[in-house]
């Protein structure tokens, strides 16, 4: 049988989530884009920002974007984003990447985490589809009497369900970002 590798496969977003990913980017971000494919959006981070590291392992999705149309403040590092080093200088990342494992997801979390200025990751590898802001320096303990949406640093998702009559459309819109969950304490 044979079981496609999703996580590898280049794909490019629709307009409306890279237009989400650039309202974040301010002129002092120092962005490391994470898989970034052809470089169609990290050329246009570029525009917004300080500077932007472009990570991606596939030579052959790399090459479909000419070198002269990249602006230099754009730095492209071919490389596994698993196990190569990340700029130290990093102030925001973006993980476009929704086949990302939780296990990858994780990682990627810890090792941004460790960086000393990175406080961002703008990503859609939690919810799938939508991308969220995810501020590296926070996170709750999962509370399990709170009845609502997690999100949490191993890459899960859940909600806490609890006693239908105290749900509040504000109980379902809000997602507290959490550092363990009984999926990952499992
Ligand atoms: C879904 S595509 C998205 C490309 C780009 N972010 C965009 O939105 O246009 C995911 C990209 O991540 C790359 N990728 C996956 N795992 C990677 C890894 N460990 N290191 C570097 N790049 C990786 C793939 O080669 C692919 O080009």
């Amino acid at each position: 049988m044979l079981i496609h590798d999703w996580e590898a496969a280049f794909a490019p977003y629709d307009e409306e989530t890279y237009q989400t990913v650039l309202a974040q980017i301010a002129p002092h971000d120092v962005v490391l884009d994470i898989g970034a494919g052809d470089l169609r959006l990290t050329k246009r981070v570029a525009a917004l920002a300080r500077r932007v590291y472009a990570l991606e392992r596939d030579p052959a999705v790399l090459a479909r974007s000419e070198r002269g149309t990249w602006p230099a403040n754009l730095i492209v590092i071919c490389a596994d984003a698993l196990t190569t080093s990340f700029p130290a200088d990093v102030t925001t990342a973006i993980l476009l990447m929704r086949h990302c494992t939780h296990e990858h997801f994780a990682l990627y979390r810890q090792r941004l985490g460790a960086l000393p200025g990175c406080r961002r990751l703008i990503t859609n590898a939690r919810w799938k589809m939508d991308v969220e802001v995810i501020a590296l320096r926070s996170g709750g303990v999962y509370d399990p009497d709170r009845v609502g949406w997690y999100a949490c640093r191993c890459g899960s998702i859940g909600f806490t369900s609890g006693d239908p009559g105290i749900i509040t459309p504000q109980m379902l819109a809000e997602v507290i970002d959490v550092v363990s969950c009984p999926k990952c304490e499992a």
